[in-house]
């Protein structure tokens, strides 16, 4: 269709710098952070490379058009401009969602419907075909209006890119696995070091860790919308992934280590950790926090406590803080690092962190605090 594409990256509230680090890491061109993503330049197939390698992002999407609209007409005349006989196949399914913020046009339902009519228009005019039976591949295509700028995208990721392919039931407050890869990264662990979750649940923070330790793509044993994109270059989209798969390395791991209170948060792990093909590399143990003794060389807790949205659980909460200020004082030469919600952490915690950072868990606000070696 055409050699270079604009994209955007979609993220968390919080996640965009760092997200467009990991771009410029890929080797994007034109990166820069804005609100809900970073933006970029690619060819036709680093856009799968992004899918495949990207821990961070949440949907990588292709920007088609993109120009100021303030009526209903100048948004059709926006869509019917683009050469989507070039970019959707005749039977695709053309799902259109949309949203809208201060703008003139604030019916996402209307805009939704013009945009879809526009997309059909074109269709006609570029395929010469009457009708679209819709019967075939996925494509999802979004109408954005913001402060009156319309954008349209085109979904190049499909199902979201937390989905690794690798959980098959969430437990009771997992971390989505591109906010527990951004932690890995904004924490003091590096790989080599000795990791430990000590309220590690379903196992979200190890595996991350253990994946980027083990240069493991986090993408590589699941599908993208991408792979069914005509004008994208099939053949070079599998050499990518056989690629990416000849880069684990298991064997740089290292120790990474999790324990939890609940035991069937760590049936779960255990299904998780061989689901994520990293079965004898990391190992869970029931051990409540306030038991935990590690040996050995010092390394990273890092953790993603209960932060206790109701009283009574608030409390216990509060006293398991205490208890993690105490498990450090225990563990000489450690850091830990830990996300919450909770201000009084620090001061449960015994002391102020060395370093904070606001992130967002799901719609909580959070802070991600390191406590390093005394
Ligand atoms: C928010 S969840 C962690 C979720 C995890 N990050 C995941 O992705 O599944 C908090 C975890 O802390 C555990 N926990 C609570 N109190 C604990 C204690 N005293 N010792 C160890 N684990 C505890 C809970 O069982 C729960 O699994």
């Amino acid at each position: 269709m055409q050699s270079t594409y604009q994209l955007i990256a979609t993220a968390a509230f919080g996640l965009e710098g760092i997200v467009a680090g990991e771009l410029k890491r890929l080797g994007m061109r034109n990166v820069r952070a804005e609100n809900g993503g970073a933006r970029f330049e690619a060819d036709a197939a680093q856009i799968f490379l992004c899918n495949l390698r990207l821990r961070c992002a949440d949907r990588v999407l292709i920007i088609l058009g993109e120009k100021p609209c303030r009526t209903f007409d100048e948004l059709f005349r926006l869509v019917e401009s683009i050469p989507w006989e070039q970019c959707l196949a005749r039977d695709g399914r053309f799902l259109v969602s949309g949203k809208c913020a201060r703008s003139q046009l604030m019916s996402v339902r209307d805009c939704q419907a013009i945009t879809k009519k526009a997309i059909i228009e074109r269709m006609k005019r570029g395929t010469g075909a009457k009708a679209f039976p819709e019967t075939g591949d996925d494509y999802r295509i979004d109408v954005s209006l913001h402060a009156d700028m319309a954008r349209i995208t085109l979904d190049t990721s499909g199902t979201a890119l937390n989905r690794r392919g690798y959980r098959t039931w969430n437990g009771e407050a997992p971390l989505r696995e591109t906010l527990a890869a951004a932690l890995v990264e904004l924490s003091a662990w590096r790989p080599g070091m000795r990791l430990h979750d000590p309220c590690c649940g379903t196992g979200t923070l190890m595996i991350e860790a253990a994946w980027r330790a083990a240069h493991r793509a986090p993408g590589l044993t699941r599908a993208f919308d991408c792979e069914h994109f005509a004008f994208l270059p099939g053949a070079e989209m599998q050499a990518l992934r056989e690629e990416a798969g000849r880069d684990v390395d298991l064997g740089r791991v290292g120790t990474i280590t999790g324990s939890d209170i609940d035991p069937e948060a760590l049936t779960l792990a255990r299904r998780h950790i061989r689901q994520a093909g990293l079965e004898g590399r990391l190992t869970v143990s029931q051990t409540p926090l306030q038991e935990l003794t590690l040996e050995g060389e010092p390394g990273v807790f890092l953790c993603n406590p209960p932060y206790g949205e109701r009283l009574g659980e608030k409390k216990q909460c509060e006293a398991l803080y205490g208890d993690m200020g105490r498990l450090v004082r225990r563990h000489p030469g450690w850091s830990l690092c830990a996300i919450t919600s909770d201000p009084m952490f620090e001061r449960c915690f015994g002391r102020r962190a060395d370093k904070k950072r606001r992130l967002y868990n799901g719609r909580l606000e959070c802070e991600f605090m390191t406590f390093l070696p005394r």
